[in-house]
């Protein structure tokens, strides 16, 4: 927007005219006789309406990229910008198995709930474990972007974790449709991914892309629209947050729940040594007491603690370059690495990948809505064709 007011008061005006006007121009209709003899022809009455509705419909229906991943689901509606960003979350009755809550209602409910109440995320580990409660999900965040109205049937792209199986694919793609999509398509979140962080997937050239979000890391390198190498391993965000309070555990005896690690790993986490070391003071339950205590936890400590998945993550994109066609390969060097997912946020992670595979290693533009917004520009691509 900033760019075209930039551009003077005549582009704006420009710009207003929508390409396609639902309406003749007032001195065309106006013009003449009311009713000229062609316009009666029915084949060109039935065009003209065809195409008026074809535009109505156009309008109103706005395509939706979402993003299901392990930790958050995205939804961004074509047009609007991402209108949805939730946990992954469902709470869950474990006596009559119903749907209590989803998203951040759900989320609220962790840790908070009767022995009954279940928080559920359905997939955690980058696997549909449970089907009838992502299916729920997706009907709810769906639901919850469109208006009620009868003809809102949108076309969806939906990015998941690359490890899911062909029947889970398309019994995604069939909880869309049930949820209200027109038509639905699944595709892998590495190459959403790339997408939205702007690489050049459809071009003779290797780009390689490592998404790590909660519960899955994805490493792949994509070339002319394809995949040409992948790993994924089910060890991200959540992996580290539990290495993180095992560490506090033994080390400190002190007993922290989920979200306190996360925090921990959100506020001084890093993957190599910072220029200025951070620290901070943690609440616990003291494991020989059980007292409340607060302790003093250092960015060197939890570097340490996460030293193991880090570890792993880094092994994983090796083993992809290992797997990578030469010519491939080489453009990887030259072209560097992209890091998308909540992780790639994390401290100096750049810095380590960088270190130890000797290639450049950038941080995706906004990491967390790269997905998403691949899914978005993949739709706008699929503009004038029809999905199943
Ligand atoms: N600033 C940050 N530093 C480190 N980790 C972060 C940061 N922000 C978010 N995360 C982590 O990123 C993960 C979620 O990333 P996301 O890409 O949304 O996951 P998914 O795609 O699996 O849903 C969580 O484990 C969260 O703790
Ligand atoms: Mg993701």
């Amino acid at each position: 927007m900033d760019r075209i007011k930039r551009q003077g008061a005549q582009t704006v005006e420009q710009y207003d005219v929508p390409e396609e006007n639902l309406y003749e121009p007032e001195d065309r209709r106006r013009g003449g006789s009311v009713l000229r003899p062609a316009a009666l022809l029915p084949h060109r009455t039935f065009a003209g309406l065809a195409r008026t509705f074809g535009r109505i419909f156009g309008r109103l229906s706005r395509d939706l990229g979402i993003d299901l991943g392990t930790a958050n689901t995205l939804v961004h509606v074509k047009g609007r910008g991402i209108m949805l960003r939730e946990p992954s979350v469902v709470a869950v009755d474990t006596v009559t198995h119903q749907v209590l809550a989803v998203g951040d209602d759900a989320k609220r409910m962790v840790g908070r709930t009767p022995a009954q109440i279940r928080a559920v995320r359905p997939l955690r580990d980058g696997v549909i474990a449970d089907f009838d409660t992502t299916e729920a999900m997706l009907h709810h965040f769906i639901e919850k972007v469109l208006s009620r109205r009868l003809w809102e049937h949108p076309r969806v792209v939906i990015g998941v974790p690359s490890g899911i199986t062909e029947v889970e694919r398309r019994a995604v793609e069939e909880a869309s449709r049930r949820a209200g999509a027109w038509s639905a398509l699944v595709i892998d979140e590495p190459m959403a991914a790339a997408i939205g962080a702007g690489l050049p997937v459809g071009e003779a050239v290797g780009s390689m892309v490592v998404d790590i979000g909660g519960g899955t890391t994805e490493v792949a390198v994509i070339s002319l629209g394809g995949i040409c190498a992948e790993r994924s391993v089910r060890v991200a965000g959540e992996e580290m947050d539990e290495a993180i309070s095992a560490y506090v555990r033994h080390e400190l005896n002190l007993y922290i729940g989920e979200s306190t690690a996360e925090q921990i790993k959100i506020k001084i986490g890093s993957a190599f040594p910072l220029a200025q070391e951070m620290e901070m003071a943690i609440r616990g339950k003291d494991l020989v007491s059980g007292l409340p205590k607060s302790v003093r936890l250092t960015s060197q400590q939890v570097r340490e603690a996460i030293r193991e998945p880090l570890g792993i993550i880094v092994e994983l994109v090796k083993e992809t370059l290992d797997e990578t066609p030469p010519e491939l390969a080489a453009d990887v060097m030259n072209r560097g690495i992209v890091l998308a997912g909540g992780v790639a946020l994390l401290r100096g992670l750049d810095q380590l990948i960088s270190a130890e595979t000797d290639v450049p290693v950038f941080v995706a533009e906004d990491p967390l809505t790269a997905v998403v917004m691949g899914t978005a520009r993949y739709l706008d691509e699929l503009d004038g064709f029809p999905l199943r």
